[in-house]
């Protein structure tokens, strides 16, 4: 099948890529025309494992090509995929004004029946505003179908996630798009594969109460962990504890320095919203919010209070910058406040990440020492603070590391590293919920 994909961030680029290797010929079309300069150069423009590989392939075999024009991507696809992004307004809404501008451009060039497929995370509403859009600008008549088919993908495990979905969901309005979407995922089709088809409201708002509960899992963790650092309790085995409870799942109870990206915070805060406007209060999830911002500056307050409150020209290690391992991806990363915390109360800050370093640098610019490995970034060091859990952290050689540093503490923000273990090597450790 002729398939064309709007938007060529994390989720259109792995869409197209993988759709492409299914076997179908792909067409991505993005409205940045250096990013698109680079894909057509064979560079993949974020971090994504596995992602540069598929790509060349694909491109090579002439199943992928991208471009910038939007009319011969209406033109092109007898499918088409909107993955734009649909960030965060001022007030928590979903920004739809990218989603909106492709069915308006969908609408004008539409020459042929197509069946428009919604990946980006939108509110209960908004395939039936596409489809309303685009019939207000298809003058011709020609016919369509709009489905709601949210992505569940996770950065730093994108393609098998492609592959091997939990589920995929796909809201219409109609039976006629179910057997084209079928053939569009037919190469990935397992027969315990569940295809949850359902209608357009609901499938879109499975996204938000996927999101959100796994958020709301996190913040519960994250405040046991907290009652843990006031009663003593050791989180760890507390977690475990839970997990082997069938009815929990041993998922998603880690605690930590709280959740980032770009999926739970806006996720979130978009469906709290989109509850408000329909009149109801959705406290928990406000609650889950908030929890959040909190948990940010958990880690902070454990260093302030270990430097009885003056971090002035104490140097920090920061290990892991991105929101989580194996991304480069930056957006709503706790190591976002809690450096610029550490910076407020006139702390030295060096960081080290495998991969986000150039994407911190526009961030943080020179308020921050960038260095290239963890040995380095110790140097005369009070203490080690780790944010992200990349692999690469939980193999360091604390022995090595201790001649290195000023003072030997460490702020476990992830709760990767064993505490007796790093005691033997003459650390002091501070974890979440556990010493
Ligand atoms: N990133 C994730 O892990 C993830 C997972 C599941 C769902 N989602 C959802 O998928 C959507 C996309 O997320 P993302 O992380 O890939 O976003 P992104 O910001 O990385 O990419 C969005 C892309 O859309 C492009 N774009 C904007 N307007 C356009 C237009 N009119 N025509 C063509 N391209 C246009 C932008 O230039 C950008 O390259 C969001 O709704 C997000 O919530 C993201």
């Amino acid at each position: 099948m002729n398939i064309t994909v709007f938007g060529v961030g994390y989720v259109g680029l792995t869409t197209g890529a993988c759709l492409a290797n299914l076997g179908h010929t792909v067409l991505c079309i993005d409205v940045d025309q250096h990013k698109i300069a680079r894909l057509q150069e064979g560079k993949v423009p974020f971090y994504e494992p596995g992602l540069q590989e598929l790509m060349s392939q694909n491109t090579r075999k002439g199943k992928l090509s991208f471009g910038t024009s939007p009319e011969e991507g209406v033109k092109f696809g007898e499918v088409i995929f909107n993955c734009v992004g649909t960030p965060s307004m001022e007030n928590g809404s979903a920004n739809l004004e990218y989603v909106f501008s492709v069915a308006k451009t969908i609408g004008e060039n539409i020459n042929d029946y197509k069946v428009i497929v919604n990946k980006s995370t939108v509110p209960p509403g908004t395939a039936r505003k596409t489809a309303a859009i685009i019939s207000d600008y298809n003058k011709t008549r020609i016919p369509f179908d709009v489905v709601s088919n949210p992505e569940f993908l996770r950065e730093g495990n994108a393609i098998r996630a492609f592959n091997y979905p939990d589920k995929i969901v796909v809201g219409t309005s109609s039976d006629k798009p179910l057997p084209i979407m079928r053939r569009v995922y037919s190469g990935r089709m397992r027969t315990y594969l569940p295809i949850v088809e359902t209608d357009w409201e609901t499938a879109e708002l499975i996204k938000y109460a996927n999101n959100s509960f796994l958020a709301t899992k996190i913040s519960f963790i994250n405040e046991i962990a907290n009652i843990c650092d006031r009663t003593g309790a050791d989180i760890k085995i507390i977690s475990m504890a839970l997990g082997l409870d069938y009815r929990i799942s041993p998922r998603f109870l880690n605690p930590g320095v709280g959740y980032g990206g770009s999926c739970f915070p806006k996720d979130v805060k978009a469906l709290i919203k989109t509850a408000h406007e329909k009149g109801y209060d959705a406290k928990l999830l406000e609650e889950v919010d908030a929890l959040n911002e909190r948990q940010k500056k958990m880690i902070v307050t454990k260093i302030k209070e270990r430097f009885d409150h003056d971090l002035r020209g104490k140097s920090f290690s920061v290990l892991g910058l991105s929101f989580k391992p194996k991304t480069n991806d930056m957006r709503e990363a706790p190591s976002i406040n809690i450096i610029n915390e550490l910076l407020a109360a006139g702390a030295i800050v060096r960081v080290y990440d495998p991969c986000a370093i150039e994407d911190a640098k526009k961030i943080f610019s020179d308020q921050v020492t960038y260095c290239a490995s963890v040995e380095e970034s110790v140097q005369g060091g009070s203490a080690v603070v780790l944010v992200t859990e990349w692999d690469e952290f939980r193999s360091i050689n604390f022995g090595e590391l201790a001649k290195l540093m000023e003072e030997k503490i460490i702020f476990d923000g992830r709760n990767i590293y064993e505490p007796e273990l790093l005691k033997d090597e003459g650390f002091e450790y501070i974890g979440m919920g556990r010493k």
